[in-house]
């Protein structure tokens, strides 16, 4: 795609990136692909607002040539250091070396950590105006959106909000870059989720607080890092992520996470009648096999639903450990406050349930009940295992 004219004088000069498998090496995106979005403002001072991961440098600095030259960059405003955006910035300053870096100043201390760079850098203050002609520039700290180094940048003739990973999603832009150009919003708005359950929610309180600073701001682009430029209404994302903070609080959506794994069948067997017993309520249930999903895909499940019902043989006197790696992914990620409930098979002595027990302690999940059983459930268990269901579903609705 080329560069892409957002507003009067103001670029869109991102990269799409189709052929990363893991985004930060752990969150799969080959299916759905990740943009970076970079933008460059043309006034009488010439500035490009983050950058891109190294790897598709010819094919950036062709977008810029298309607008300026390289050697005509006047600054280079850094919002985050993270590489997906930052990775071409030893090449860049080789090529441009006039141009001065402007971030806060622990990302400067970032970029001599990462980069070995300390030469024309340059760490503006919390609502500094930075002059360039006819645009003016206004920088806004943001820590912790998603490092502790970050910002947010505000064009304030245009009202552009370049937010940087804030109000951003996974997805690569199918040639098309605002959300007025897409009809079905669906894919960018379920990658937007699964994004920021990824890698956003665990900072929801920096979230809300950035949400909360920036709310006196009239916004009318919100231009972020990652996936679509919401011009047709920037409320809209900002309302979204709002939204999915307040889950962190526990004010979630009334629905049951089932994840369970099994090895020989036989705690399947019982996860298809807590199942039936769940459906059987009317309350929204997504059934996940963690051995078989990528926590990433869990993830948004887990963060948006009231309950969780985890279903593990014993494995070793402990979870079942595809089923343990995504509860420790959830305690890493601070989801916390669900209603919790428990069924698995163990062959000789249990475990995972007192395994379970102590991570839910730790993320404060309420145990409602559970249910083991040995080895193949008989109809009893089976009949068990569809009560629980039913009364589990009804402690959640409430
Ligand atoms: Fe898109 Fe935290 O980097």
């Amino acid at each position: 795609m080329p560069a892409i004219e957002i507003r009067p004088e103001v670029y869109w000069i991102g990269v799409n990136d189709r052929t990363t498998d893991l985004f930060e090496g752990v969150w799969p995106i080959t299916q759905e692909g990740v943009s970076y979005n970079s933008y460059l403002i043309n006034d009488e001072k010439k500035v490009i607002i983050d950058l891109t991961k190294a790897g598709k440098t010819d094919e950036f600095f062709s977008y810029i040539e298309e607008i300026t030259s390289l050697e005509e960059i006047d600054y280079v405003v850094l919002n985050h250091l993270e590489p997906d955006h930052t990775g071409i910035l030893r090449t860049l300053r080789r090529v441009a070396p006039q141009a001065t870096i402007l971030s806060t100043p622990k990302a400067k201390e970032m970029i001599k950590s990462f980069y070995g760079l300390t030469e024309n850098i340059k760490s503006v203050e919390d609502g500094e105006i930075l002059s360039l002609g006819k645009k003016k520039l206004q920088f806004f700290y943001a820590p912790f959106l998603h490092w502790p180094e970050t910002m947010v940048t505000y064009e304030t003739s245009q009202r552009i909000l370049f937010s940087c990973d804030a109000f951003g999603g996974y997805g690569a832009l199918r040639g098309a870059i605002f959300d007025d150009e897409y009809k079905d919003l669906s894919f960018y708005l379920k990658e937007s989720l699964r994004y920021y359950v990824n890698i956003v929610a665990k900072y929801t309180r920096p979230v809300l607080k950035a949400i909360e600073k920036l709310s006196g701001i009239p916004i009318e682009v919100i231009a972020p890092s990652h996936g679509l430029v919401w011009r047709k209404d920037p409320g809209f994302i900002v309302n979204l992520y709002q939204k999915w903070s307040q889950y962190a609080t526990g004010n979630t959506e009334p629905g049951i996470t089932l994840i369970y794994s099994s090895m020989y069948g036989n705690t399947e067997k019982m996860m298809n009648a807590v199942a039936e017993g769940i459906s059987s309520t009317g309350i929204p249930l997504e059934i996940f096999d963690a051995s078989r999903t990528h926590v990433s895909y869990i993830l948004p499940s887990l963060w948006t639903k009231a309950g969780v019902m985890i279903g593990s043989p014993t494995y070793e006197s402990k979870l079942f450990p595809p089923v343990a790696q995504v509860l420790e992914m959830a305690a890493l990620k601070n989801i916390m406050n669900k209603k919790a409930a428990f069924f698995g098979s163990y062959g000789w002595a249990g475990g995972a349930l007192k395994h379970f027990q102590k991570i839910a302690e730790n993320i404060k999940w309420e145990v409602f009940d559970s249910l083991s059983f040995s080895g193949r459930p008989n109809a009893e268990e089976l009949k068990k295992g569809k009560e629980l269901g039913i009364k589990f579903a009804k402690a959640v609705l409430g």
